[in-house]
């Protein structure tokens, strides 16, 4: 074995850093630690036992095994492509099956941004989205999330000036980090925008179908050609299986899987295979959707409740109607995040800071925490409340 050689490398992989870690662990971590860090759906509530019938299914029949475990197309499979576009409301030949979300947003981003071009995001912005579209080398330009998702407004200022953005990238539904849900009229005055100055809404919307309460928002229209729809089945049958889909304009489709065809070729076709045994009965998909949203509204409930009881005057939380998360602030003046961070590992508990979602030049966060609740049963969540009190005293936080 020679030394490593940084030479060696791409100038690509010479200039990225090894990312940091959405909590930065700033000291050790208690074995007993009930960590509000979230990002998976409640596991009880995933469909391990109707996975586990499809597969036995799907590999007891000769003919089926050979096929699950073979090539198959660059779209994805055409029966799991056809479940996906009755789902969406659009044309088949309008769905690419991804290795996931992030995976879906790689591939449309290699297909549309270059070096140096602008890209707005969402402030604050779910990391791993801002590293996948800064990898393209494009510019970030952040535009503020608010209690009504991504200030369209402010955007609108940003065209006046002249900023000519190639995409925009936002969660419209139950934003990472905020919660936040992007209104009807917002919706419908982005698209007008993007086909007014020719960019692209990239519409990522992973916790769309969390939503545990309150009236579903009309999402962007499936008919815009300006409008990219990624999406993943993450937050409803587990981010482990690394499967999610595009929803694209037709002139899009060609460009990604000419971008397909020089890395992954095609998703892979037993995971496929394996997960329309579990969606496709009538009312499967949704029976599970309804399982874990009851699951995330009871939890959600309680953290809120449960911050409300504790740390009313230190920390203000709203309960979202649906998501993995409450973007909780810190009104005592007393408190600041890092102090707070280190005294919450030290009793037990664990959050994630505002600041780990920031872009360049946008705000720093560095008032807010996400506290994730979407796996964590209920006595866990008030076990993390009561340390999480416990660390605001020892951070500072006026009685
Ligand atoms: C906004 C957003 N996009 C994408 C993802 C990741 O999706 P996937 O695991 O399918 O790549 C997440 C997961 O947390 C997310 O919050």
């Amino acid at each position: 074995m020679t030394d490593f050689d940084g030479a060696q490398l791409s100038r690509l992989a010479s200039r990225l850093t090894s990312p940091q870690s959405f909590v930065g662990v700033l000291g050790n971590l208690r074995r007993d630690a009930v960590e509000l860090l979230g990002g998976n759906p409640a596991s009880e509530a995933l469909p391990a036992e109707a996975l586990n019938a499809s597969v036995h299914e799907l590999l007891a029949d000769p003919a089926r095994a050979t096929a699950a475990l073979r090539y198959s197309g660059p779209r994805g499979l055409d029966e799991f492509v056809a479940w996906l576009a009755a789902r969406e409301g659009i044309d088949p030949a309008r769905i690419v099956v991804t290795n996931g979300g992030l995976h879906a947003l790689s591939l449309v981003t290699q297909a549309l941004l270059d070096a140096g071009d602008s890209v707005v995001t969402d402030d604050p912005i779910f990391p791993i989205a801002l590293r996948v579209l800064q990898l393209t080398g494009a510019h970030a330009v952040p535009v503020p999330v608010g209690r009504d998702g991504l200030d369209v407004e402010a955007l609108e200022r940003l065209l006046a000036e002249g900023v000519r953005p190639r995409a925009v990238y936002t969660v419209a539904d139950f934003q990472n980090p905020t919660g936040a849900v992007l209104g009807a009229r917002a919706r419908t005055r982005l698209v007008e925008l993007a086909e007014r100055f020719g960019f692209v809404v990239l519409s990522d919307n992973p916790y769309r179908t969390s939503r545990f309460a309150g009236e579903d928002v009309p999402d962007f229209p499936t008919d815009s050609d300006r409008v990219v729809r990624i999406n993943t089945f993450a937050k409803s049958l587990g981010p482990g299986l690394r499967l999610g889909w595009l929803a694209l304009p037709s002139w899009l489709v060609q460009p990604v899987l000419n971008i397909r065809a020089r890395t992954d070729q095609h998703p892979s076709t037993f995971t496929q295979a394996a997960i329309l045994g579990v969606v496709r009965p009538a009312g499967a998909f949704d029976r599970i959707l309804a399982d874990l949203s009851a699951l995330h509204h009871s939890r959600a409930t309680t953290l809120a409740t449960s911050l409300r009881t504790h740390l009313a005057g230190h920390i203000e939380a709203e309960r979202p109607d649906g998501g993995f998360f409450i973007w909780a602030r810190l009104l005592d003046p007393a408190l600041s995040l890092e102090p707070l961070h280190h005294a919450a590992l030290a009793h037990g508990t664990n959050f994630s800071r505002g600041t780990s979602f920031a872009v360049p030049g946008g705000h720093d966060h560095d008032r807010h925490l996400r506290l994730g609740f979407s796996d964590i049963p209920d006595t866990d969540l008030e076990e993390a409340v009561t340390r999480l009190a416990a660390a605001v005293s020892t951070a500072g936080g006026g009685a």
